[in-house]
């Protein structure tokens, strides 16, 4: 039998972080800008860090900014400069994944504030076997359809939608193969998967896995925190 202790640190997590943050207005990149005293990544890494399955942290950080970000990290965290597009950054982040690591979160610097549980739940299920795990929430809006010219043309039924947060977890393979068949920039890894006709297993998210996206978002962190 597999104890707890022993699963402890099997999954590498990848954190692109190389996006400019522009919706978040004029300023550093996003990942590097202040949230309460202490820049974005850190908050995230941080987290990421506190779940027991995680064993590794790579970083795509923003161009040129090695430097900066390993002396805010420290040493254990590998740190590659990232590309682009995210999907790039994701690719570039993991390439450098040492081998042994099977299990492979991957995790937007932009959730700083999500827990360590919502880490270990995506874990955890592709370690049960999942190729492919989403954390998600049901959608509280109503959501319509529109046609070019802004006009509704259906309502879809809310009960079968679902917001999707990271951290997304995957097993090694599947992930290497979806970014080698990858053509176009979708917005999140899972997408990737869906492609290759792989089974796509949501588990729920958490409220405080938010993406800070624009200033308001970022105020709303600051009030959590
Ligand atoms: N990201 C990345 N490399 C890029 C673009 C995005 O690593 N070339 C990362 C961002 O740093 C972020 C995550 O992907 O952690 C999600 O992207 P998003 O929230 O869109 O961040 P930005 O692209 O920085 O923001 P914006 O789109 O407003 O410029
Ligand atoms: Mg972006």
């Amino acid at each position: 039998m597999t104890t707890q202790s022993e699963q402890r640190g099997d999954v590498a997590a990848l954190v692109p972080a190389a996006g400019m943050g522009l919706r978040l207005g004029p300023g550093a990149p996003k990942a590097l800008r202040d949230l309460a005293g202490e820049p974005l990544l850190v908050h995230a890494v941080r987290r990421l860090r506190q779940a027991p399955s995680v064993g590794c942290v790579v970083v795509a950080v923003p161009p040129g900014a090695i430097e900066d970000v390993r002396a805010m990290l420290g040493p254990e965290v590998l740190l590659v400069e990232g590309g682009a597009t995210r999907q790039d950054s994701v690719a570039l982040a993991l390439a450098a994944v040492p081998g042994q690591y099977k299990i492979i979160l991957v995790h937007d610097a932009a959730r700083a504030l999500t827990p360590p549980a919502v880490v270990e739940r995506v874990a955890e299920a592709v370690r049960a076997g999942a190729p492919a795990v989403i954390p998600v929430l049901p959608v509280v809006d109503t959501i319509k359809q529109v046609d070019a010219s802004e006009l509704v043309t259906a309502t879809v039924d809310r009960a079968v939608l679902r917001a999707v947060q990271t951290p997304q977890g995957f097993d090694r393979q599947t992930l290497v193969s979806a970014h080698d068949q990858a053509d176009d920039a979708l917005t999140d890894d899972a997408g990737l998967v869906e492609q290759m006709g792989v089974a796509v297993l949501t588990v729920p998210g958490d409220e405080l896995a938010m993406k800070i996206t624009r200033p308001l978002d970022l105020r709303i962190a600051e009030a959590l925190l």
